[in-house]
């Protein structure tokens, strides 16, 4: 069934939107104003397939979603949205996990839920009041609009909406006042963008960045479950004597790096490396801003590295940076000089901080103004489903 038209389907679900704030907002206060939620309180903890009716006590909490929807639940990005979820980072009286056909039957526990995974179709947005998608740009760009039609607010990690004007592209840590203007779909921006910008945002504000050159050291977990297996593969394949064959990527990624697995435009630049520079002039709200990126693959499995090299406005000490970073939202400063220990994919998998270290002026620029960062971030994490889920956290406290 083809998506209905956008318009459309953000006027029909304007007055829906509104229903899911007023609910929410009386869950933070704690209020009884809502009988859907009285109701609720009556009813035994009761669990399906589908879902959990939550205890009262935990629906008092802020962060409350009703209903939730999943897509892209059994790749990468869904399984850590899952994982967040059973942290009870964010609480869902119910959920509802979708993915192909290939994936539908999947069993995925979720804290104490036991939950299976259905193909995604037309009656999969039924009553759901949020949904993160996490299943590529084309079903992005197929089902969003539909699920905003049904009624949902939609948290989208793909790259299909980012750049449009009526979407905003939110770091809650960077810009969370742009959450509220939404008509039903918000984007997560591009992972290594979110990792640069958590460090970077919190230096501008105090000093304004006139130029960013970045170069990313990116994991194979970024291209997906797929990439994952293919590097462990490739890696028994080498260590073993076997022929490697690339399949999800151009080429042997075990043992190897390479320019970043996406399209060259006619400026040179790979669409990875314009995802940083685009989406982060859209974050700072600096259409002039002056960036340039080289984004590499590197045969690590999980959690991104960038170096970055900043020019600010004014001149600044790597002090006054350690110093801002020191009390920074999401940032952990790891500039161990003595010890030489500095960010590593292996120390920042699976945490929520960018961790930041290598702070040091940068030698060529000797008016003081430059700064050079060296820094490593779960990009499953907070450069896709733990940014989604404190977007939702945003909307919904
Ligand atoms: N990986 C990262 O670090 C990262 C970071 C930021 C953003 N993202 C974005 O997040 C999205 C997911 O990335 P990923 O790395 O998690 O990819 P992935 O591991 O390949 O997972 C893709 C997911 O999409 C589902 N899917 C594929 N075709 C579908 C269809 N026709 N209908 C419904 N579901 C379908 C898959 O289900 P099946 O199991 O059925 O195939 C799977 O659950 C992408 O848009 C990516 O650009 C990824």
């Amino acid at each position: 069934m083809a998506g209905w038209p956008m318009a459309s389907a953000v006027a029909e679900s304007s007055r829906r939107r509104n229903e899911v704030r007023r609910h929410s907002t009386d869950l933070a206060d704690g209020t009884k104003r809502d009988p859907g939620r009285q109701r609720i309180a009556r009813m035994k903890t009761r669990r399906t397939n589908r879902e959990t009716i939550l205890t009262p006590d935990q629906k008092r909490s802020n962060g409350f979603v009703r209903h939730l929807a999943v897509v892209g639940a059994t790749g990468a990005v869904g399984r850590e949205i899952c994982s967040i979820l059973a942290d009870g980072r964010l609480r869902a009286e119910k959920i509802s996990l979708f993915s192909s056909s290939r994936g539908a039957g999947t069993p995925i526990r979720i804290g104490d839920r036991q939950l299976v995974v259905r193909e995604l179709g037309d009656d999969s947005f039924d009553k759901v009041s949020h949904a993160i998608f996490s299943a590529g740009g084309e079903r992005s760009r197929k089902w969003a609009p539909f699920a905003v039609g049904a009624g949902a607010v939609v948290v989208d990690n793909s790259s299909a909406f980012r750049m449009d004007r009526s979407v905003p592209l939110v770091i809650p840590e960077v810009n969370p006042a742009t959450v509220s203007r939404h008509d039903g779909i918000i984007a997560n921006p591009n992972c290594s963008t979110i990792i640069m910008n958590v460090p970077v945002w919190p230096l501008h504000r105090v000093n304004p960045v006139r130029r960013i050159v970045v170069s990313t050291y990116q994991s194979a977990s970024g291209a997906g479950a797929a990439a994952m297996r293919e590097l462990e593969t490739q890696s028994a394949d080498h260590l073993a004597g076997r022929s490697v064959k690339p399949e999800v990527f151009p080429h042997p990624i075990a043992f190897n790096l390479f320019s970043h697995n996406t399209p060259i435009g006619d400026d040179g630049y790979n669409t990875e490396e314009r995802k940083m520079i685009d989406e982060t002039r859209k974050i700072f709200a600096v259409e002039t801003l002056a960036i340039s990126a080289t984004c590499v693959r590197v045969p690590v499995y999980r959690a991104h590295c960038e170096s970055i090299n900043l020019t600010f406005e004014n001149p600044i000490t790597a002090d006054e940076v350690r110093e801002i970073l020191a009390t920074a939202p999401g940032v952990k400063v790891v500039d161990d000089q003595a010890g030489n220990h500095f960010p590593m994919p292996i120390d920042a998998t699976g945490g929520d901080a960018v961790l930041v270290g290598r702070i040091r002026k940068d030698a060529s620029q000797p008016d003081g103004r430059g700064i050079e960062l060296f820094v490593s971030g779960d990009q499953l994490r907070k450069g896709a489903a733990l940014n989604a889920v404190q977007i939702l956290e945003l909307l919904t406290s």
